[in-house]
């Protein structure tokens, strides 16, 4: 049986609803948080994620995503983010991380990787992705959301996931976040965390970048389309 464990070895599990999402976003405190997915309207929405407070957001089914601009900017590389805890190497090749039957928010995660200065697609770096579960758990043993990909000929990447839980890092709960490592011949290693748009928790978290916000990009059909592109610095 895996064995998982948690951010700060405390449990998040009250509270919480489990359901499937169709479509997620809402007004939070701190702005939007998930965004409703494609541009088919709107639907039931329930995050099941709680504002600080306790009390339950404010849905607001209006919000559609709108693509970001597909022009890549590279005036600055990606900034750096703390690694954590929970990295494990040797995670396998792939970039599916669900199937079917995987509870959580269903999320694409797709973006490029490019290269400073020049702004090159870098073909064959490697993103090397680990989260947590929609439970906020990490998988301690085995390789669930954990995943790594080569970008393709023209630098994109792309991974099938779940939008992680958050989960209480001492007394105080983390945004939802991913980790990543991105590598390229020619390239230091980048270690960083990608957070979402919106989340109650990212003004009180002291690892949050608004420069390491995912913004939305495709999605569709249910899964929310969230997109981020890493600008490498070369060696
Ligand atoms: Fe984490």
């Amino acid at each position: 049986m895996r064995k998982r464990f948690q951010a700060g070895q405390v449990m998040k599990q009250g509270g919480l609803s489990r359901r499937e999402l169709m479509k997620v976003g809402f007004l939070g405190g701190a702005g939007l948080w998930l965004l409703g997915c494609g541009s088919d309207g709107g639907g039931d929405i329930d995050t099941g994620l709680l504002m600080p407070d306790g009390s339950a957001p404010v849905v607001d089914g209006s919000l559609i995503t709108t693509v970001d601009g597909a022009t890549p900017s590279c005036d600055d590389d990606t900034d750096i983010n703390i690694e954590g805890p929970y990295y494990r190497a040797g995670a396998p090749v792939r970039n599916v991380l669900i199937d079917g039957a995987t509870p959580g928010v269903k999320m694409s995660l797709t973006g490029t990787v490019r290269g400073l200065g020049t702004c090159g697609a870098l073909a064959g770096a490697t993103v090397d992705l680990w989260q947590a579960d929609t439970n906020a758990l990490y998988d301690s043993v085995g390789f669930a959301f954990r995943g790594k990909t080569m970008t393709d000929a023209d630098g994109n990447y792309s991974f099938q996931t779940v939008v992680p839980g958050h989960y209480l890092n001492g007394a105080q709960y983390r945004p939802a976040h991913i980790h990543v490592k991105v590598s390229a011949p020619g390239y230091p290693l980048l270690t960083t965390q990608l957070y979402f748009e919106g989340d109650p928790y990212n003004a009180i978290d002291p690892w949050y970048l608004p420069t390491l916000l995912m913004k939305p990009r495709g999605g569709g059909g249910g899964v929310l389309g969230l997109g981020f592109d890493f600008v490498l610095k070369p060696a």
